[in-house]
C-alpha cells in the first residue's frame, strides 16, 4: 500500500470506530432531520452570536460576505455540508483548503475561529462548523441586502478532509453549461438550483487570471473573447492587465450588493468567468436571466430556497462535532 493510502486507510478506520460512537449516540440524523430550531433549547443565543460577529466583520470589511457564503458553497460540495472545508492539514492528511481550486481563494478563515470561538465560550460544544457556515452565509447575504431564509441545523463535522476530493467536486471556471450540471446533480442539485445559485457572484471578487483567456487569448489566438461587450473589454483590461493575474476584480457590476445585476450582466454580455457566460448557452439559463431581471425579488427568495437545498448535501456520515473548526478533536462518547 502506498504511504498515501495508507494513511487515508487509518484515517477511514479512525472514522470508521468514530461512526460507530456518533451512531449509538446520536443515531443516523440525516438531512431531513435538520431543524430551524435546533439549538434553541441548547443554546439559545447562537444564532444572535453568529449574526453579531458577521455584523461586526462586514461592517469592518464589506467583501469579507462575499468570501463567507462562499465558505458553504465550497464545503457543501466536497463531502456534504461536514465543515471540512476548514480543517488545517495534518502530517497525514493534505486537506481541502490545499487544493488548487481552494488555495489563495477561499476566504474567511479567521471569522469563523473567532465566531467559534465565541460559540464556545457560550455553549461548549454545541454547534457545529458546519451548522456555523450554513447561518454565516445567509447573515452574509442578507448583511448586503439579500432576502432572509430559514437555516435548518443540526449538522455534524467531519473528523477529515482530502484535497484530491475537490477536483471534480467542486466546479471549475471553464465549465461547459453540461458539467455544471452534472457536478451540481453530485450533491442532488437541478441544472435550475445552479443557474440560480451562480447568482451567489452578485457579491464578490475574482483573480484577473481566472478570465485572462477571455481578455487576451480566446481559443488560444491572442485576441480578447469577441462576445464581451467592447467598453466592457476595454474596462477589464484597465482593471486587470495581463501583468497582475492576482489582482482582483468584481465579480458582477453592482459588487458590494446582493442582487440579480449579475444576471443582467450575463445577458448584456458582460458576464466575467467562462462558466458564468456558459449559463446562457442554455435555454433554462437565458429564460431564468431574463426573469431574475424583470422580476429582482423573486431571485432574492429563490437564491434563499436553492440555499437550503444546498445546505442539505449530505455528508459520509454523522462523526460529532468540534472544538476548534480548524482541527479534529474528539468528544468522548
Ligand atoms: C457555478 C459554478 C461556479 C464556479 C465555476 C465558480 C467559480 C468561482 C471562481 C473562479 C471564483 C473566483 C475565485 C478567485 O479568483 O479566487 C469565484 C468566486 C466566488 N464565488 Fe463562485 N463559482 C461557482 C458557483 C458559486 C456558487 C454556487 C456560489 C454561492 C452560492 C458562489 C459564490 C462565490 C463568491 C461569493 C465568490 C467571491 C468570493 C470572494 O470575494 O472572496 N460561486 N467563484
Amino acid at each position: 500500500m502506498a504511504d498515501s493510502d495508507s494513511s487515508r486507510w487509518l484515517l477511514n478506520l479512525q472514522g470508521r470506530c468514530l461512526m460507530t460512537c456518533a451512531l449509538l449516540l446520536l443515531a443516523a440524523v440525516s438531512s431531513e432531520q435538520l431543524s430551524e430550531n435546533f439549538y434553541d433549547a441548547k443554546c439559545l443565543q447562537a444564532m444572535s452570536i453568529i449574526k453579531q460577529k458577521v455584523d461586526k466583520f462586514v461592517n469592518a470589511d464589506r467583501s469579507v460576505a462575499a468570501s463567507l457564503m462562499r465558505l458553504h458553497f465550497h464545503d457543501c460540495f466536497v463531502r456534504g455540508c461536514d465543515g471540512s472545508v476548514l480543517l488545517n492539514s495534518t502530517e497525514s492528511m493534505l486537506t481541502e483548503k490545499e487544493a488548487l481550486l481552494n488555495k489563495g481563494s477561499i476566504r474567511g478563515f479567521e471569522q469563523i475561529d473567532e465566531i467559534k470561538y465565541e460559540l464556545e465560550h457560550a455553549c461548549p460544544g454545541v454547534v457545529s462548523c458546519a451548522d456555523i457556515l450554513a447561518v454565516v452565509a445567509r447573515d452574509a447575504t442578507v448583511k448586503l441586502g439579500g432576502w432572509s431564509w430559514p437555516v435548518f441545523l443540526g449538522r455534524f463535522d467531519g473528523v477529515v478532509s482530502f484535497a484530491d476530493e475537490v477536483n471534480g467536486s467542486l466546479p471549475t471556471r471553464l465549465d461547459s453549461y453540461a458539467k455544471l450540471v452534472a457536478t451540481f446533480a453530485k450533491v442532488g442539485l437541478d441544472a435550475k438550483d445552479m443557474v440560480i445559485l451562480s447568482g451567489g457572484h452578485s457579491i464578490g471578487k475574482v483573480h484577473c487570471g481566472a478570465f485572462f483567456e477571455r481578455l487576451y487569448n480566446f481559443q488560444g489566438l491572442n485576441i480578447t473573447d469577441p462576445s464581451i461587450d467592447p467598453s466592457f473589454a476595454a474596462f477589464l483590461k484597465k482593471q486587470c492587465p495581463q501583468t497582475n493575474p492576482l489582482d482582483f476584480t468584481a465579480l458582477d457590476t453592482t459588487n458590494g450588493t446582493f442582487d440579480s445585476a449579475y444576471y443582467h450582466d450575463l445577458l448584456t454580455n458582460r458576464g466575467i468567468l467562462q462558466s458564468d457566460v456558459a449559463l446562457l448557452s442554455d435555454p433554462l439559463g437565458v429564460e431564468y436571466a431574463i426573469k431574475a431581471v424583470s422580476d429582482p425579488q423573486s431571485f432574492l427568495f429563490e437564491f434563499g430556497q436553492a440555499m437550503i437545498k444546498m445546505g442539505n448535501a449530505p455528508g459520509p456520515a454523522p462523526y460529532g462535532w468540534r472544538k476548534h473548526c480548524a482541527f479534529v478533536e474528539h468528544k468522548p462518547c
